[in-house]
């Protein structure tokens, strides 16, 4: 059914692409392409809601639906031609204020975190319930990971290209606890570490709390991280280490490709620097096949992969992992340092959940969410907001890139909707510059009701008033 009625949407998207449905037209009924395509009246309604989505469609009651074309496309953000300098890492405050409490009561468009209807609830909790009745098993530490976990992790990490064993992997306190930990195992306090710019900001709050420098990589919107300007900083300045977040960054949601994995890998390997890669989102492809992480091209054993099920399965569970290779030493010792271990439960019950086959399952649904609710939020954002804003295009994840146009700042967007009970991530918070204020960082993961349409709606007319005014 899933595949079906996405692709009757594709034949009936192509057939209004090519002119044979315009503008206004109505498409015959639902029984008549239930015969035409010969799929049940289910599949085609939820064609319908697929082109809807797209914003290719518009329902209007009782008369039936409605060629609309989407609005002009938007182009995508550009990239930023800088010159940077390594300076220390300092927390904006606005990064806090995105977690605290108050921002629960707020249209939630501002942070990187999957929506609850989008989470395998029921399946979590069966398997937590199954974890928690294993007795001793649950209450020793789970030092480096519970077995069963790191086996099911090694399993995964072979069908992306990745031949580890349950011995090569340890288990962490999400990400970015993966992240702090392969910085400490391969940097000293004061040393110079590359990003991409934009980056997400958690990558800049663990170098402030390894007291490193930052010097920020421009980072291309669907290609990611830019070479030329990794081998710019390379020349130039002694870095010791590089993360990236290869497949559908956060914010840009820019997939690096094959081969531009494989020359990443390699340059930083010839200048000995150790590349983190950060591979978070890499479950949530759009379209096409799991795209391999830069580990699967590392044959110098100087990649730390990390990752989490923190975009997939629950945030709250704090469950990550990492490959430290020839770090797995220093990368235990400092996690021992800092908290011996990550709790026994949550491993379990992953371990659990994924030995039953079901996440797959779910994941394909998630991901097919995510490609809607990102098109569609694309789309409002085409209609709703002023002449000149550029839209990032994900290639997986939830998070769209808005740039604004000159002149209109992210960061007085931020507060404007903040005093509406909008919340909205603002570009500042990306860099350690102020280069990105005319940008915004949106989730475009949530359910799409008449809520999130009105917020994005307010946004555009914000947007609008800071360019007249
Ligand atoms: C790119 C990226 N890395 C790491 C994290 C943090 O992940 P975790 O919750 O697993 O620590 C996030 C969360 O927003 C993220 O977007």
């Amino acid at each position: 059914m899933g595949v079906l009625y996405s692709q009757v949407a594709d034949q009936l998207q192509a057939l209004i692409q090519e002119g044979v449905y315009r503008e206004g037209d109505r498409l015959p009924g639902v029984r008549v392409l239930s015969r035409q395509f010969g799929v049940s009246i289910s599949t085609v309604l939820h064609a319908h809601q697929t082109l809807e989505a797209r914003g290719y469609l518009e329902a209007r009651e009782r008369s039936g639906y409605f060629v609309r074309l989407p609005v002009q496309d938007v182009p995508e953000p550009r990239m930023p031609k800088h010159r940077s300098r390594p300076v220390p890492v300092t927390a904006r405050e606005m990064t806090l204020d995105l977690c605290a409490d108050e921002q629960k009561r707020m249209v939630p468009l501002a942070t990187a975190i999957p929506h609850p209807d989008y989470l395998p609830l029921r399946q979590i909790q069966q398997s937590t319930l199954w974890a928690a009745r294993r007795g001793l098993e649950t209450l020793d530490y789970a030092f480096p990971g519970k077995e069963s976990f790191r086996r099911q992790i090694a399993q995964r990490m072979a069908t992306i290209g990745v031949p580890v064993t349950p011995d090569d992997i340890l288990a962490t306190n999400g990400a970015q606890e993966a992240i702090i930990l392969a910085l400490r195992a391969v940097t000293e306090p004061g040393d110079i570490v590359a990003v991409e710019s934009p980056s997400f900001p958690g990558i800049l709050q663990a170098l402030e709390v390894v007291g490193l420098r930052v010097i920020e990589i421009p980072t291309h919107p669907s290609e990611g991280l830019s070479l030329e300007g990794l081998e710019l900083a390379l020349d130039q300045w002694p870095l010791k280490a590089c993360v990236v977040v290869t497949n559908h960054s956060n914010p840009m949601g820019a997939r690096m490709s094959d081969e531009r994995k494989k020359q990443l890998v390699s340059m930083l390997a010839a200048a000995n620097v150790p590349l983190i890669e950060d591979d978070i989102y890499g479950d949530l492809y759009h379209t096409g096949e799991r795209p391999r992480p830069a580990k699967a091209f590392d044959r110098a054993d100087n990649v730390i992969y990390c990752s989490s099920f923190s975009k997939t399965v629950s945030p709250g569970l704090r469950l990550g992992w990492m490959i430290p290779g020839r770090h797995m030493a220093s990368a235990r010792q400092h996690k021992y340092f800092v908290n011996l271990a990550t709790s026994s439960i949550p491993q379990l019950a992953i371990a659990h959940f994924l030995e039953q086959g079901g996440y797959d399952r779910y994941l394909r649904s998630a991901r097919q969410h995510y490609r809607e609710a990102t098109e569609r939020m694309r789309s409002a954002v085409a209609r709703s907001f002023p002449e000149g804003t550029a839209v990032s295009r994900p290639q997986g994840g939830f998070v769209l890139w808005v740039q604004l146009p000159e002149g209109v700042s992210g960061t007085g967007l931020y507060q404007k909707a903040r005093a509406e009970n909008i919340n909205v991530a603002p570009g500042l918070m990306f860099s350690t510059t102020n280069k990105f204020d005319n940008c915004l960082r949106l989730n475009g993961g949530n359910p799409w009701t008449g809520t999130i349409e009105k917020a994005v709606a307010r946004l555009g007319a914000m947007a609008h008033e800071q360019v007249t005014g």
